[in-house]
Formats: C-alpha cells, sequence, structure tokens
C-alpha cells in the first residue's frame, strides 16, 4: 500500500490557513500557494538518494553528499496544478515538465483530457504529479493512468487539500503511488467540492468564476 504524508509543518498550515481563507485576493492566493509548494517539495524530495563526492574545500578535502543524477519530471495539472509548479521549480530547477490538460465535467464529474506533452525518456523518471485539489480522485487517476499507459513507473502525486474520497480513489487504482498533502478535509459536497476545502482552486488561482 501507498502513503499517504501530511506535510504538517508549522509554515506550511499557517499559510495554508490564508489559502483557505475566502477574503484572500487571487494576487496572494497565489503568491500563497506558490510558497506551499516550496515548502512541500522540501518533503516530497526527502527520500532522493545521495552519492558521496569529495571536494576541495580551502582548508582541506571534504567528503560530501550530492544527490545523484536522477531524472525527475514534474506534471502538473491543467489549469490549477500550474499554480504550484514554480514554487516546486524552485527546489528543482532542473526538472522537465510535461502538462496533462484536465477538466472535471460539470454534470457527470468525469475527468476529461484535452492536451499531454510529457518530458523526454519520461518512462526513466521520477515523476511527480502535481495538483492542488484531490476530490473524487478523478482527474489524478486519469493523470496517472494516462502516465502509466505509456510506460512510467515512478509516480508521485501531490496536493494541497485532499478529500478521504479522494485518497481512497487514488489508493485502490494506483497503490504504488505516493500521496503528499498539505491536509485532508473532512468530505465532499454533493458538487464535488471538497469541504471546507478553498473553494474552486483554478478559479481562486487565475480570477475566473
Ligand atoms: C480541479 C482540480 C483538480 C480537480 C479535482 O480542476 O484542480 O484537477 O478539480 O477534482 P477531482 O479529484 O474530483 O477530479 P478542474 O476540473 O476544476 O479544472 P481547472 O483546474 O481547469 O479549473
Ligand atoms: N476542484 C476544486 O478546485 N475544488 C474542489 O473543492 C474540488 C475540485
Amino acid at each position: 500500500m501507498s502513503k499517504v504524508v501530511i506535510c504538517d509543518h508549522p509554515l506550511i498550515q499557517h499559510k495554508l490557513t490564508y489559502i483557505r481563507d475566502v477574503n484572500t485576493k487571487t494576487k496572494d492566493f497565489r503568491q500563497l500557494v506558490d510558497e506551499v509548494a516550496t515548502l512541500m517539495a522540501y518533503e516530497i524530495t526527502r527520500e532522493i538518494p545521495l552519492e558521496g563526492i569529495t571536494v576541495q574545500t580551502p582548508v582541506a578535502e571534504a567528503e560530501c553528499k550530492m544527490i545523484s543524477g536522477r531524472m525527475l519530471g514534474l506534471i502538473p495539472i491543467l489549469r490549477a496544478g500550474l499554480g504550484m509548479l514554480d514554487g516546486v521549480l524552485k527546489l528543482l530547477p532542473s526538472a522537465e515538465v510535461g502538462h496533462i490538460g484536465l477538466y472535471r465535467d460539470p454534470e457527470t464529474l468525469q475527468p476529461v483530457e484535452y492536451y499531454l506533452k510529457l518530458p523526454t525518456d519520461v518512462t526513466e523518471r521520477e515523476l511527480i504529479v502535481i495538483d492542488p485539489m484531490l476530490a473524487t480522485g478523478g482527474s489524478a487517476n486519469a493523470c496517472i493512468d494516462s502516465l502509466k499507459r505509456r510506460g512510467c513507473t515512478q509516480i508521485k502525486l501531490m496536493c494541497l487539500i485532499a478529500a478521504p474520497e479522494g485518497i481512497k480513489a487514488v489508493q485502490e487504482a494506483h497503490d504504488d503511488v505516493d500521496i503528499y498533502v498539505a491536509a485532508i478535509d473532512e468530505k465532499l459536497d454533493e458538487h464535488g467540492y471538497i469541504v471546507p476545502g478553498l473553494g474552486d482552486a483554478g478559479d481562486r488561482l487565475y480570477g475566473t468564476k
């Protein structure tokens, strides 16, 4: 069974409070999502393997560590996932970025794929799927399905807020995908929104309605 990691660092939880607040305006919302994404990237990379390297300091040789040449790929789910992308790239500037366009049909809540452009050598990369909201889990599962159909095997999922229903859905469909979240909320409402959540992540990031 995959693991679910709640990124409960005080800075993340503090910023998430402002992100949830209906009175937080678009510009601040975007900034805060960016900051939390950076902090979560710190958590999600905790287990990246290191290799030894010797460097010469001004004083002596030092036995040091470096991240071994890993191939990483970031896959934001359009459009709200884009709000977290730059924050993650601040810590992982060499990662290649792929994009998947998915929207939830408002009637059926089923995800519809409308765009896909993946990193080079994608099957060899460790991939982080990025989306602020894990609600029914339909979008995340559709994205992961799409990646696996193309031969990807090393996939993590990073979300700001998850509903228990979404976590269950991803775990049932993909028990090899670890899930990183800043919070697990209470439930979904009848429209598939996370309660209490933060509303529509895409609209709040981009000022649309
Ligand atoms: C939101 C969100 C997720 C999806 C989560 O996107 O960013 O992708 O809903 O819901 P699910 O777990 O029930 O699939 P939305 O479909 O609203 O598209 P947008 O990012 O373009 O606004
Ligand atoms: N998508 C969102 O943007 N918000 C939710 O609460 C659920 C899905």
